[in-house]
């Protein structure tokens, strides 16, 4: 570990690990927001695997679910699309700590995006957007990301401490994300506000209440309604919004479903990103020996890419509705059960991955990892991610010889969004 680097929430993990070893197993529920945020999460999984790797959750705060925790039968359900259906949500919804009326409001506001439907109109919207992530709309990018990535590590203090989540990782992931919308380059903190507010609960992020989450929300809308707008009446062009707003599949959404895709993409092109770039930063402090690797052999950063997305694994989980009674790992998960995949378990299991509590950016496979998922919802930004954290880390190796961590991080409280809201680090030097 970084020098002065403090373990604070290690009372707090040895407590969390007592509670999943002592708790019957019949009524252990692993899906604690609070133990994500104190990183204490791990011995919860480490139990589901060896003792009971399908597990059923009788009750929870989100109602009763199954818990998937081995590598091959989290893939397994990630490509049996027919008997795991993605259309009654794909992620655990706090419903416990809600009003019938803030339900009530919440559905009004959630139509499906497209990670929340099945074949064959999940197939059709996926087709819209998927060139500008594809190949060569990246090569087209790249040189933007690159001349930005450069301007932020430019614009940073030296030999002062500062936060590298809100300097850094939030900066680069919103430059990029404006890009491919096309959105209004001076606001484009806004898109930060709208993608935190979704994804934290009230008074854990930028928002204190249910309902200022559901203004803050609406002024998303407004402000994406008056992009569609202006775009659907202009010539067709190359950003996401454009797409949506003239390709055949999807020109004909109601205002509702556009804009549940266009929360999907704010999401989706945010957080995860931002949380990869703040856990490289703070695995490579946490591991120096693979951070000396890294300076003195610059080839290894795709391999380190990879390897930190596996071992932060950026979205904990993602659920499932099964259709039909299955049979997995002894067990029969029932027609209408929830079903969900923990991808954070999967990239643990040491029947598939060696070592895997070893952060090693020197895998043999370091692609071989559960982070994105698999199957028609395979994630469809994850070369752009890829991408984003190879040009930081070149950028970086090229200015500054050191990015220290100088204190815990203080993480995401979520046991859906696995990430970090703040990162302190110093910056000794310049190469
Ligand atoms: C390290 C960064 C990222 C991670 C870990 C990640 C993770 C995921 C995961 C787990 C899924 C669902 C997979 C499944 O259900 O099988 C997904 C889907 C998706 N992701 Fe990503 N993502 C990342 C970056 C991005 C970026 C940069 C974008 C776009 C700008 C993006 C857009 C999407 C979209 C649109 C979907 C829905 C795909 C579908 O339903 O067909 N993601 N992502």
């Amino acid at each position: 570990m970084a020098d002065g680097m403090i373990d604070v929430l290690s009372e707090k993990r040895a407590l969390a690990e007592k509670r999943a070893y002592e708790t019957p197993l019949e009524e252990l529920n692993p899906a604690w927001a609070s133990a994500f945020r104190d990183d204490a999460h791990w011995a919860y999984f480490e139990r589901l695997r060896r003792e009971d790797p399908v597990h059923w959750t009788p009750e929870s705060n989100y109602g009763p679910f199954w818990s998937i925790t081995k590598y091959n039968d989290i893939m397994a359900v990630d490509t049996n699309h027919e008997v795991f259906s993605s259309a009654n949500g794909i992620a655990l919804p706090p419903k416990a700590n809600l009003t019938p009326e803030m339900l009530k409001a919440l559905n009004r506001a959630s139509a499906p995006s497209f990670i929340g439907m099945d074949p064959p109109r999940h197939d059709e919207q996926r087709k819209t957007v998927s060139p500008a992530l594809a190949p060569a709309g990246l090569e087209r990018m790249a040189p933007q990301i690159r001349e930005r990535a450069g301007l932020i590590l430019d614009s940073l203090p030296i030999g002062e401490p500062f936060d590298w989540v809100d300097l850094v990782s939030k900066e680069l992931t919103t430059m990029t994300l404006a890009t491919l919308f096309d959105f209004p380059f001076e606001e484009r903190r806004k898109l930060t506000h709208w993608s935190d507010a979704m994804t934290t609960a009230p008074g854990h992020g930028p928002v204190a209440t249910f309902q200022e989450r559901m203004a803050t929300l609406a002024d998303c809308r407004d402000y994406f309604m008056r992009l569609w707008n202006a775009r659907v009446n202009a010539e067709p062009a190359g950003d996401l919004i454009s797409m949506l707003a003239h390709a055949p599949q999807t020109r004909n959404l109601t205002m509702d479903e556009y804009f549940s895709n266009v929360a999907l993409l704010i999401i989706g092109g945010n957080d995860t990103t931002r949380n990869t770039i703040s856990g490289s930063i703070f695995a490579l402090n946490r591991s120096p020996d693979q951070y000396d690797k890294l300076r003195a052999n610059p080839d290894l950063i795709p391999s380190m890419v990879s390897e930190t997305i596996r071992w932060q694994t950026p979205l904990a989980h993602m659920s499932r509705t099964a259709t039909q009674d299955f049979e997995m790992g002894g067990k029969t998960t029932k027609k209408g059960d929830k079903v969900v995949m923990w991808y954070v378990s999967g990239n643990r299991d040491d029947s598939v991955i060696t070592d895997p509590e070893r952060y090693n950016i020197e895998r043999e496979r370091p692609r071989q990892h559960l982070s994105f998922g698999f199957g028609i919802h395979r994630c469809v930004g994850n070369r752009l991610a890829e991408l984003q954290l190879q040009i930081i880390w070149e950028e970086i190796l090229a200015r500054f010889p050191e990015v220290r961590v100088i204190r815990e991080p203080q993480r995401t409280h979520s046991a859906f969004v696995k990430g970090y809201e703040t990162l302190p680090v110093i910056i000794p030097s310049r190469n």
